[in-house]
């Protein structure tokens, strides 16, 4: 199998993941809401819930963030490709992307922090620490509180389909695309001792909110 070096000409190998779920952080700043795409984002902890985002310095959300160290995570659905991409075009700092992208604001029990009622999935995040990488901020979000719409439930769990989220890849986004196989299960036949460690790590996470 032949591999080709992937290589940015200033700083050699390349951050690629290939594709990223892609989420539109809010923050408040100067009194305003505000509402920026990232796609360099991760799950970081399940207990305390944690994520992080990456931020480049000169962003009018990194100002949101820093003011009151709180921020949110809205998980778009495919309906919102447009609004994410425009999110993600435009600047809080010249334009009011609420008023453009008919956003319904509403706040939970961190003052500071809207969220997008449009989107199924959002996260209330209190920051517990902010890493300068390079070209980067790495902020680490403590998720104090999450909602769902209600519709996006199947028998009172996230369902991915209702949910309906997006890829970005390359220069474009994706749907998530067919089931191609149950987690923790499909991987077995490949050496089927491995299911002593399958159970104990399901049960693992049987014994915690979240895996
Ligand atoms: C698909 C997509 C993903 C993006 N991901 C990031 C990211 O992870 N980090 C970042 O700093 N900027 C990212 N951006 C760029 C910012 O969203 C964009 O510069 C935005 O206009 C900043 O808004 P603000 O000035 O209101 O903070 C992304 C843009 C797009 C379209």
């Amino acid at each position: 199998m032949g591999k080709i070096k992937l290589e940015q000409k200033a700083a050699g190998p390349l951050p690629i993941l290939g594709f990223y779920p892609t989420i539109m952080i809010g923050v408040d700043v100067d009194g305003k809401p505000d509402f920026t795409t990232v796609a360099w984002t991760g799950v970081a902890a399940s207990i305390p819930p944690s994520i992080t985002i990456a931020l480049q310095h000169h962003r009018h959300s990194l100002k949101g963030v820093r003011q009151h160290m709180a921020f949110s995570v809205n998980i778009p659905s495919s309906d919102q490709v447009k609004e994410t991409d425009y999110c993600g075009l435009a600047s809080g700092a010249r334009i009011d992307k609420v008023a453009d992208c008919r956003f319904k604001v509403f706040y939970g029990k961190l003052k500071y922090v809207p969220f997008i009622e449009q989107c199924p999935i959002n996260h209330g995040c209190e920051v517990v620490q902010i890493l300068n990488l390079g070209s980067h901020e790495l902020i680490v979000g403590r998720i104090v509180e999450s909602f769902i719409s209600e519709e996006c439930l199947t028998e009172g769990r996230p369902d991915p389909a209702k949910v309906n989220p997006f890829m970005f890849a390359g220069f474009g986004y994706y749907t998530v695309g067919r089931h191609l196989g149950n987690a923790f299960s499909c991987g077995i036949d490949i050496n089927p001792k491995a299911k002593l460690d399958t159970l104990e790590e399901l049960k693992r996470m049987s014994e915690k909110p979240e895996a």
